[in-house]
């Protein structure tokens, strides 16, 4: 943050430079000085100047987020909980808290010890680094209360108070109150592994820019202290939901109907069209196997192993939903 804040102290030193310049062209006495100095500087302090304020902005919203304190509560850690945190967490937080394997990416294999950097790994290194952390007791969340823990989960505020720059992104947001407290109980009871490097953000002043900006799309609106789940079944109701914990609306967008490539991220095609035309066996198939009706398998991108492993009722519950209306 330190090197951040003095990069924008120069950015706002170099457009007040540029300002000063602005004027002092203006009132020269030479006409193309007066024009070409004038214009020159003065599109100069216009850009540095927009520099400084969304590079301002973004780090405000990274450092000094407005953030809720964290509630006050402790995790009976049932065996129910336990075993419904299990299926929760390696549905999703696996897919990029996993050691990196050979091919730079996460194993989706245990200990959830963290360590991958999406933000490099996926092209977009330039806004900083981004590095799944150790979910383990073995790493920095052993030093985190319940409520601290809840706080990440539901808002996505690290324990000093600032925002995760790649959670914030994720709708666990919209997980119950009972869901978060499953996969609590569960995160604390795995056994320790150590943390294979250094993890967490380093935003880059650019990333601070682009955040700033509102280039990543808009920040999740805030969470309510109390979120409810659907009642379970296979309904397309609890389906969304589903989607939401199996990650599907992480990637094909809020309504799991496709979400447009931003300026860092590709687009996701809508999988309503396909899924619309199949069977609900044939769905099954297809989500268990990799390979749809077509013959075509998904690519690595869709990550349809750990999809395989829902329940059925659950991915009944997803089928219903993706061939509902959006709503
Ligand atoms: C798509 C990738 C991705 C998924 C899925 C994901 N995380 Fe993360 N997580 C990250 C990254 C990257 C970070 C590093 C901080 C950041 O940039 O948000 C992180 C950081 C964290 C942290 C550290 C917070 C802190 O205070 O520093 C916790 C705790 C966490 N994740 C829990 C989870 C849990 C629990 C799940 C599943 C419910 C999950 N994550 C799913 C990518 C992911
Ligand atoms: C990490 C991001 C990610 C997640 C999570 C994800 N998908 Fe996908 N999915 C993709 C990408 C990328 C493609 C397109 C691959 C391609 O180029 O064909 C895709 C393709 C699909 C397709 C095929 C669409 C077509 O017309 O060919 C279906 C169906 C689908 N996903 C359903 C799901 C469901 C259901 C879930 C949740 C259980 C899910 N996806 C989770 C990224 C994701």
């Amino acid at each position: 943050m330190t090197a951040n804040l003095l990069i924008l102290l120069v950015v706002v030193l170099l457009a007040l430079l540029c300002a000063w310049l602005t004027v002092a062209a203006v009132r020269n006495r030479k006409l193309w000085v007066k024009i070409a100095g004038g214009v020159g500087a003065g599109l100069l302090t216009l850009i540095l100047a927009a520099i400084a304020f969304f590079g301002g902005n973004g780090l405000r919203m990274t450092y000094s987020p407005g953030a809720a304190p964290a509630p006050d509560l402790k995790v009976a850690a049932t065996p129910a909980q336990i075993a419904r945190g299990d299926y929760l967490v390696n549905l999703s937080c696996i897919g990029c808290h996993s050691p990196v394997g050979p091919d730079g990416r996460p194993t989706e294999q245990h200990p959830l010890s963290g360590g991958w950097n999406i933000a490099v790994a996926e092209g977009f290194g330039f806004v900083g680094d981004m590095v799944a952390e150790n979910l383990t007791p073995g790493g920095k969340l052993a030093s985190y209360s319940d409520g601290e823990l809840f706080r990440v989960l539901r808002n996505s505020i690290d324990q000093q108070g600032d925002r995760l720059a790649f959670m914030a992104f994720l709708p666990y947001n919209q997980l119950s109150n009972e869901d978060l407290e499953a996969i609590i109980a569960y995160l604390r009871s795995l056994p320790p592994a150590p943390t294979p490097g250094p993890t967490g953000d380093r935003l880059s002043f650019l990333g601070a820019v682009m955040f700033g900006a509102g280039m990543f799309g808009p920040p999740s609106a805030p969470a309510p202290a109390v979120v409810a789940a659907p009642p379970a079944g296979v309904t397309a109701e609890y389906g969304k939901y589903v989607a939401t914990y199996a990650e599907c609306r992480g990637c094909h967008g809020p309504d799991a109907a496709g979400s447009p490539a931003t300026s860092v991220s590709p687009a996701v095609p809508n999988p309503r069209p396909l899924v619309g035309t199949l069977s609900q066996e044939q769905f099954f198939t297809m989500m268990r196997t990799g390979v749809k009706p077509n013959g075509v398998a998904f690519p690595e991108t869709m990550p349809w192993k750990i999809a395989s492993r829902l329940t059925d009722d659950d991915l009944a519950a997803l089928y219903r939903y993706l061939t509902a209306p959006v709503n």
